[in-house]
């Protein structure tokens, strides 16, 4: 049985990916920070649908080290580690305190880095180490008023082109899905209006669902994606990038 922690399985695309790689034949580890309610009802309804499947509940917050290198000693086997939490803050850099940009910082890059050096020995023993972070199309573009985000998700980027190098003959491949606007409540502060407005820019004239996100994560888990690494893979409606 193929076993992948889902990091922000709370989460709009988290869920998704979830319920998708369940429908695959998955077994998940089920990660939430605040939501755990959510989870344990994710986690109710997948047990009621997939009997011969197992689902886990993780609980950690990214900002404390410790609570993430706790997660080490809840996980039996492990073949696919996906990274979809994550958050932003809006406003100039000039502005921005610091402490929103460390927790940036440490939720979204330091503390999965630190996760994947612990398990880097259980994805090698799958033989078929899957690594996939939710990335953004901002750290590729880099966007105004999310300085810090864009440059965190930059940091994936860079990470994964590094990291697969040397675990790629451990058949780990590791890689990044980068969405442009997705249909979430991470973009629920924005109006009708100003939705409106990014429509306008993106050529597909659109958020995307977060199905269409998900679709990308499963194709890299498949068996026959073993050969793409290092990569980023921009899914925007063919926005900025
Ligand atoms: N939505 C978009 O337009 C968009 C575009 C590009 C990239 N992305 C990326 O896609 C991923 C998923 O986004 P989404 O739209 O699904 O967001 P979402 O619905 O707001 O979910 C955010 C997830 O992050 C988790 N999280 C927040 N703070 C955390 C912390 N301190 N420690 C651990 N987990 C924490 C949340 O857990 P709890 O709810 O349990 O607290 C939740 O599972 C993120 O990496 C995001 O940057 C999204």
């Amino acid at each position: 049985m193929r076993w992948a922690l889902v990091v922000g399985a709370s989460g709009d695309i988290g869920e998704k990916i979830a319920v998708d790689l369940a429908k695959d034949g998955w077994s998940l580890y089920l990660h939430a920070n605040t939501e755990i309610n959510k989870v344990n009802k994710l986690i109710e309804k997948l047990r009621s649908e997939y009997q011969k499947q197992d689902f886990l509940q993780i609980k950690a917050d990214f900002n404390d080290l410790k609570q993430v290198e706790g997660i080490t000693a809840q996980l039996f086997s492990l073949d696919a580690l996906i990274f979809a939490q994550g958050t932003t803050y809006y406003g100039l850099f000039s502005q921005s305190a610091y402490d929103n940009t460390a927790e940036i910082m440490q939720m979204q890059v330091l503390s999965p880095l630190r996760l994947i050096q612990l398990l880097e020995d259980k994805l090698a023993k799958s033989g078929y180490g899957r690594i996939v972070f939710l990335g953004s199309v901002y750290g590729g573009s880099g966007s105004a008023m999310e300085v810090a985000y864009s440059t965190a998700k930059g940091a994936l980027s860079a990470f994964v082109k590094a990291y697969s190098k040397e675990v790629a003959s451990l058949g780990i491949t590791v890689n990044v899905i980068a969405p442009g606007a997705v249909d979430t409540k991470m973009n629920s502060l924005f109006s009708d209006k100003q939705k409106e407005k990014i429509d306008e820019q993106i050529p597909m004239g659109r958020f995307a669902s977060a199905d269409e996100i998900s679709y990308w994560v499963r194709a890299v888990l498949e068996e026959h994606a073993r050969y793409l690494t290092g990569q980023t893979i921009y899914v925007t409606g063919g926005w900025l990038k």
